[in-house]
């Protein structure tokens, strides 16, 4: 029998690529989603590349009600990935609580709902935010939690709090924490990837929309800052090994094979890379021409940080395998397929 993995999110951006690592690894998949921020196509998309449609359940996480429900039509559902939140930094400043109920209500319902329900363990989505401007580079996991530069930083902090509160509290789960630094890329297949809402926060989605003239020219935030050519320095991360980190931190929740019942690993390449790097790294594997200008600082942008991912290559085995060109590629070609397709 497969074992069953309830992903919430899971018709987002991470959650997509994971869904496709876990049902490629044998799991069975139930995918719970609002489509506040994603399209229900998406599984059709799923389906496609791994031959196997998951289950999908329209529902807010917000809703403990219909959440429960979930668990209830689906029983022996062993383990979560907790992908569902709300993500634009400069949207969290502008409606933060919109960002403190959809991120750590949501948290606070899974984390009720998983032992009445007799779920293992949970994995959760945190963020290098949580380190903002790291004193000592390659950042570690034992580096200090800095303040919350925004409310949707703050909900990272805080729900790594409340994951480790409530199993200190004797809550019979499992949790780890992974610390994604900047995922980009798109699947291989270029049939699921990143679509962002309107005008891109992010780099990639701008560089891209950008590149294929949707946007007249992108803006590199600042070249003057303390770096080799002046512009911030960034761990990209590609998002399909990424998604195969959730797989590996599932089996090791699974197989007890954790030395801590709650454990948080760095996921990210080890490699910093500055925006000009980027974009130069961009157009010599893709051919394509960027039209791009140097812009005024970004209000509240890190200058530097990257990863130190031992723990995570150590402990997990995971270690990040997609070259920099490799994963530039694939943004280039999703964001080709989205112009193939007619959605942008
Ligand atoms: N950048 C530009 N031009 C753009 C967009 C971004 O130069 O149009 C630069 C930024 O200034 C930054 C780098 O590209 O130096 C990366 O910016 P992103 O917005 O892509 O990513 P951030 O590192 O700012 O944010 C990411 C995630 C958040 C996470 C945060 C941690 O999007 O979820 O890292 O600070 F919280």
């Amino acid at each position: 029998m497969k074992k069953r993995i309830l992903v919430a999110g899971g018709t987002g951006y991470i959650g997509s690529h994971t869904v496709v690592e876990l049902q490629n690894s044998g799991y069975e998949v139930i995918i719970v989603d609002n489509l506040s921020n994603s399209r229900a196509e998406v599984v059709d998309s799923i389906e496609k590349i791994t031959g196997i449609r998951p289950a999908f359940e329209k529902v807010d996480c917000l809703d403990y009600e219909a959440l429960d429900g979930v668990f209830t039509k689906y029983p022996g559902i062993q383990g979560v990935i907790h992908f569902a939140a709300s993500k634009a930094v400069g949207e969290s400043v502008q409606k933060p609580l919109l960002y403190y109920r959809n991120n750590i209500v949501s948290l606070v319902n899974m984390l009720e709902l998983m032992p009445k329900h007799g779920v293992k363990g949970i994995i959760f989505s945190s963020s290098c935010t949580v380190y903002g401007q790291p004193d000592v580079l390659p950042v570690t996991e034992e580096a200090p939690i800095k303040k919350a530069e925004s409310p949707y930083g703050n909900t990272k902090q805080i729900n790594e709090e409340i994951i480790r509160d409530t199993v200190a509290s004797g809550s019979p789960i499992k949790a780890i924490m992974l610390r994604y630094f900047n995922p980009i890329g798109a699947h291989p297949s270029a049939l699921i990837g990143e679509l962002p809402n309107g005008v891109p926060q992010n780099l990639i989605p701008y560089l891209t929309q950008t590149a294929m003239g949707i946007r007249e020219q992108l803006s590199v935030f600042g070249d003057d800052y303390d770096t080799p050519d002046g512009s911030c320095i960034r761990d990209y991360i590609y998002v399909v090994d990424l998604a195969k980190a959730h797989v590996i931190a599932m089996n090791r929740i699974l197989e007890d094979k954790q030395k801590e019942s709650v454990e948080v690993f760095n996921i990210g390449t080890g490699r910093g890379l500055s925006v000009l790097e980027l974009i130069h790294a961009f157009e010599s594997s893709t051919g394509v021409k960027l039209n791009y200008k140097i812009a005024p600082r970004r209000q509240g942008d890190i200058v530097k940080v990257w990863a130190d991912p031992a723990l995570a290559n150590n402990e997990l085995g995971w270690k990040a395998e997609n070259s920099i060109e490799d994963t530039l590629r694939s943004a280039w070609k999703w964001q080709e397929h989205l112009r193939e397709e007619g959605i942008m």
